[in-house]
C-alpha cells in the first residue's frame, strides 16, 4: 500500500529547550485509518501540529527528520497550504465558532479549501448531514448552544466540508459519553470506507480507536514505544497499563 503520509525521525522542540518529539516515524497508507496513542504529555498532539503547519503558532519547530505527503516534503508548508492540499486538522477542543449557526460554521471551512459553486456546495452540505444528520436538525442553530457531542460533529463536519483527503482529529472522544464518542467513530470509519481518505486520529480510549483504526502506534515521552496492526495492540493486555498511565478509558 503507498503511504499518503510518511513521518521519520521527526524531533520538535518548543522554545530553545522543550523537545516534545525525539525521532518520531509513522505512516498513514492511502486511504489508512491510523491510531496515535499514549498518555497526556506524551506528545500526540504536537505531532498533528507539526503535520499541520501548527507549531509556528506556539514557537514549536521541527529540528530533525522529514514529513512527507505524497512524495513531497511539506514540513515548512504553511497550513493554509496544507489545507488546500487536502490536509484538514480538527484540532482538541471541540473549537467551533459559538454565534455562528451550524450552517456558517461549515461555510467557514471554505476559507480553508477556496470557494465552490453553489451546486458543489449543495452536495458538501448533504454530504455532511448524511453523515451527521444531528447537525441537519440543528442547521439553524448558533452552535455554542449545541451539546459537547454535536459540537464535535461540527468541528469533525466543518473539516469534512473542506474536501479534507488526509483528516486530523485529536482526541474526538473527550468529555463525550460512552455512546455518543462509539458514535462518532462509526462515523470516521464510514467515511474512511465511503469516501477513501486517509485519517489519523489521537486518542486516550485505545480499546475505541483500536477498534476502527487497522493500525496504532503508541508515544510515550516523545518516542514510539509500540506499534503494530490493532488487533495485535489489543492483544496485549500491558499496552493501557505500561504506557497509558493506568488511568486511560480502555472499556
Ligand atoms: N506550546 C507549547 N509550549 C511548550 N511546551 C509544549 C507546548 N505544547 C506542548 N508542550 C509540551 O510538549 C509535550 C507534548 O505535549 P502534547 O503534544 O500536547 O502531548 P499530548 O497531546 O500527547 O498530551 C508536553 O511535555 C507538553 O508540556
Ligand atoms: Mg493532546
Amino acid at each position: 500500500m503507498t503511504a499518503a503520509l510518511e513521518i521519520s525521525g521527526l524531533s520538535v522542540l518548543y522554545g530553545q529547550a522543550i523537545e516534545a518529539l525525539d525521532g518520531v516515524s509513522i505512516t498513514v497508507p492511502e486511504g489508512g485509518f491510523v491510531a496515535l496513542l499514549g498518555a497526556n504529555g506524551a506528545g500526540k498532539s504536537t505531532t498533528l501540529k507539526a503535520i499541520s503547519g501548527l507549531l509556528r503558532f506556539e514557537n514549536g519547530r521541527v529540528a530533525r527528520g522529514t514529513i512527507t505527503y505524497r512524495g513531497d516534503d511539506v514540513a515548512a508548508m504553511p497550513s493554509y497550504q496544507l489545507a488546500r492540499r487536502g490536509i484538514l486538522h480538527v484540532r482538541e477542543g471541540r473549537f467551533v465558532f459559538p454565534t455562528m449557526t451550524v450552517e456558517e460554521n461549515l461555510e467557514a471551512a471554505l476559507f480553508a479549501r477556496g470557494s465552490r459553486g453553489p451546486a458543489l456546495r449543495r452536495r458538501d452540505y448533504d454530504e455532511v448531514f448524511h453523515y451527521f444528520p444531528a447537525l441537519k436538525a440543528r442547521a439553524k442553530s448558533q452552535a455554542g448552544y449545541l451539546s459537547g457531542g454535536e459540537q464535535q460533529m461540527l468541528a469533525i463536519g466543518r473539516a469534512l466540508f473542506a474536501q479534507p483527503e488526509l483528516l486530523m482529529v485529536d482526541e474526538a472522544s473527550l468529555g463525550l459519553a460512552p455512546k455518543i464518542a462509539a458514535d462518532i467513530f462509526s462515523i470516521l470509519h464510514a467515511i474512511n470506507r465511503d469516501r477513501r481518505l486517509s485519517i489519523l486520529v489521537v486518542e486516550q480510549n485505545v480499546t475505541l480507536a483500536l477498534r476502527h483504526a487497522s493500525h496504532g502506534y503508541v508515544l510515550e515521552n516523545g518516542r514510539v514505544a509500540a506499534d503494530g496492526p490493532s488487533q495485535k495492540l489489543l492483544d496485549r493486555d500491558t499496552l493501557s497499563r505500561r504506557y497509558l498511565g493506568g488511568g486511560a478509558d480502555v472499556h
